[in-house]
């Protein structure tokens, strides 16, 4: 067993030390923390999918601090990329890109591409820049839970198994980064949804930017192997509501005892009597945890014609409730 450090924001170059030694650090970013080693060390490499406890066939994400990082870990890499790179990094898009030969193939889970990210997160690339090279982090949570979005979180998951955490606080955004496929140059696909939307990629690639059909589904052959598995779910049951009137009808009906509501903003006025917590990009991870923590029965979340248009809340939450 391994005692977990806390490393302050001032002492950085203390994590960067333990993931030059193989260590595995998490680490803040923009979108939420990360389970980072170093992408050239195929033993801390091992080391993130048994902490995990995440299927061998599962890639990682490769972060950098500059584009200069690149050079050892793709090859090939279409003019489309660097569009998207000028506007969009450091941010929370993550690119796949043909992976270099140097790469270890267990971080790319056997797959010729590599998923590329610079987070916006100074502290994540100020890390990376201390290690040297890019780090590969998955989402630090366990397989199938929710992401941690603080560093809290982290030692819930994994005190005892890691050598240490960054103290980051919150991350500003809470959902993980949109990940975006240019393997046919006519059709970029979107993989996963995320903050920066299909809209906004088409708008700098100018050409049609589709989420992928395969998300909605629970398939084998999806083309980011991720999506197959069951995610970010807590242990209790999730029910969706889509109007309030069906909500108003649940309620009046069953009794919010050891159940917890979930609203928007807008809607929390009209629910006050029920106490509910709101629902948004940035606390979903945590509210699913708190209910974990609190032993809930039953996670009640309504979702208004503006959630219902936010692509990556509503993937979350639907792979949290086993709706896919
Ligand atoms: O915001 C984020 O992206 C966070 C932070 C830590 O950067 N990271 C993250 O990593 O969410 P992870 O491992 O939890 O999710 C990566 C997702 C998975 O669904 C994985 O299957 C997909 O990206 N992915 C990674 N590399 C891929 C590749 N080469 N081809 C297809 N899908 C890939
Ligand atoms: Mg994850």
């Amino acid at each position: 067993m391994l005692r977990t450090e806390l490393v302050g924001l001032n002492s950085l170059e203390k994590a960067a030390e333990l993931l030059k030694k193989g260590e595995l650090v998490a680490f803040p970013t923009e979108t939420v923390y990360g389970l980072g080693a170093s992408i050239f060390n195929v033993v801390a490499i091992r080391k993130i999918f048994a902490a995990k406890k995440r299927p061998a066939d599962n890639p990682l994400i490769a972060h950098i601090a500059s584009l200069k990082d690149l050079e050892h870990i793709a090859v090939d890499i279409p003019d489309d990329f660097y569009r998207l790179a000028e506007v969009f990094f450091p941010g929370p898009l993550t690119v796949l890109l043909p992976k270099h030969s140097s790469v270890p193939i267990e971080a790319s889970a056997g797959l010729s591409t590599i998923g590329v990210r610079m987070p916006a997160h100074n502290v994540a690339r100020q890390l990376i820049a201390l290690v040297g090279e890019p780090l590969v982090a998955p989402s630090a949570n366990l397989s199938g839970k929710p992401s941690s979005t603080h560093h809290e979180h982290v030692f819930e998951d994994f005190e005892g198994k890691i050598a240490a955490v960054v103290e980051g606080g919150q991350c500003l955004i809470g959902l993980e980064s949109t990940v975006i496929s240019l393997q046919d140059p006519a059709r970029p696909l979107i993989l996963r949804p995320g903050e920066i939307t299909p809209l906004q990629l088409q708008e700098i690639l100018k050409k049609k930017v589709v989420i992928s059909p395969l998300l909605q589904g629970f398939s084998s052959t999806a083309s980011s192997p991720g999506m197959k598995y069951r995610h970010y779910a807590p242990k209790a049951p999730i029910k969706i509501f889509y109007s309030e009137k069906e909500l108003l009808v649940y309620l009046k009906h069953t009794p919010l005892v050891n159940k917890i509501l979930l609203v928007s903003e807008k809607q929390k006025a009209n629910f006050s009597l029920w106490e509910p917590y709101i629902l948004s990009n940035k606390n979903f991870y945590s509210i699913l945890r708190l209910s974990d923590k609190k032993g809930y029965e039953e996670i009640l979340v309504l979702c208004d014609q503006e959630d219902q248009q936010n692509a990556a809340l509503m993937n979350r939450l639907s792979k949290a409730a086993s709706l896919c």
